[in-house]
């Protein structure tokens, strides 16, 4: 048993160096900012590699055969099994309820956020059709007179009731049409839209005629405005207000348009195509 003393040194001396790597992998891991488990985790791995290295040292075990040494392999499954079941069990569970109930909470911020989109979507849609029944009142009142019975709260500025349709009320239902049907989005006008960049619309007046501005709107492909052959090929301007809206509103637009004459802004010239 000369050995012994040698033994237990060594046994020291891998026990310190275990410490100091395990130590070392915790520190590590910290800085990484891996979760406590698995600092644990880490620390215990270096003290698992420690238990081996000084197996390595231990003295050779008496060879055991027979049913003997079946015995002891069964109990050392055993073991085994009963250490890895106990130490599994032992680890922070998951619960599915637990982290659905997580999973639940993020989503309903979510949710409130998409549910409070759609409504004010809603409102948008309402507010445009409010506005189309106000236009429409408007027309029965500059067609039709005062029969309408009580008009909305904007009517009075119709031309007096009972008067045949001015000028002045189709120019007025124009604008309407070109701030319902959208043109600004595309066309600047008096220094506001244009944000999908169309033509600037403030001469279009002196350069078409009412018949060729209500072709344009309607069949988009029969005019192009010289300047802008990418956006006429790219079919920009849409090809959809013959279906969105009635002949009559065609017409007051097509008044509106008429009544533009500003020279000092550079409309360009309209090239008739088909
Ligand atoms: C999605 C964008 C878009 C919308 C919306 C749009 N347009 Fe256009 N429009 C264009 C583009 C781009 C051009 C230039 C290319 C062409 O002539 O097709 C154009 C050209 C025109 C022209 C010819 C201008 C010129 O100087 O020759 C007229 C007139 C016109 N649009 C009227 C309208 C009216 C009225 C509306 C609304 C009912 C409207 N546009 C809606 C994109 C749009």
């Amino acid at each position: 048993m000369a050995e012994q003393p040698g033994l237990i040194k060594s046994i020291i001396k891998k026990g310190v160096v275990g410490a100091i790597v395990g130590a070392i992998l915790v520190g590590a891991a910290k800085a990484l900012a891996f979760p406590p488990v698995f600092q644990v985790m880490f620390f215990a791995y270096a003290l698992l590699g420690t238990v081996v290295f000084i197996l390595l040292d231990a003295p050779p075990v008496k060879p055991i055969s027979g049913l003997k040494a079946l015995v002891v392999l069964l109990v050392f499954y055993i073991v085994l099994s009963g250490v890895y079941i106990g130490g599994a069990s032992l680890w922070p569970q998951y619960d599915p309820e637990d982290e659905k109930g997580k999973i639940e909470k993020l989503l309903k911020a979510k949710r409130a956020a998409t549910e409070q989109g759609k409504a004010e979507e809603l409102l948008a849609r309402a507010k445009a059709l409010s506005e189309k029944a106000d236009a429409i009142m408007q027309r029965l009142q500059a067609v039709g007179g005062s029969t309408v019975g009580e008009g909305p709260a904007g009517a009075d500025s119709a031309k007096p009731s009972g008067a045949p349709v001015a000028a002045g009320d189709l120019v007025g239902l124009g604008r309407q049409q070109w701030d319902l049907q959208e043109c600004y989005n595309c066309h600047k006008l008096e220094g506001k839209g244009g944000k999908k960049r169309g033509p600037e619309m403030d001469n279009i007046g002196n350069l078409m005629k009412p018949e060729e501005l209500k072709e344009k709107i309607l069949e988009p492909r029969s005019w192009m405005a010289e300047g802008f052959e990418k956006e006429y090929e790219k079919k920009k301007m849409p090809d959809k207000y013959k279906e969105l809206m009635e002949e009559k509103e065609v017409d007051a637009l097509v008044a509106f348009l008429s009544t533009l004459k500003n020279t000092s802004v550079n409309t360009p010239k309209p090239v008739k195509k088909k």
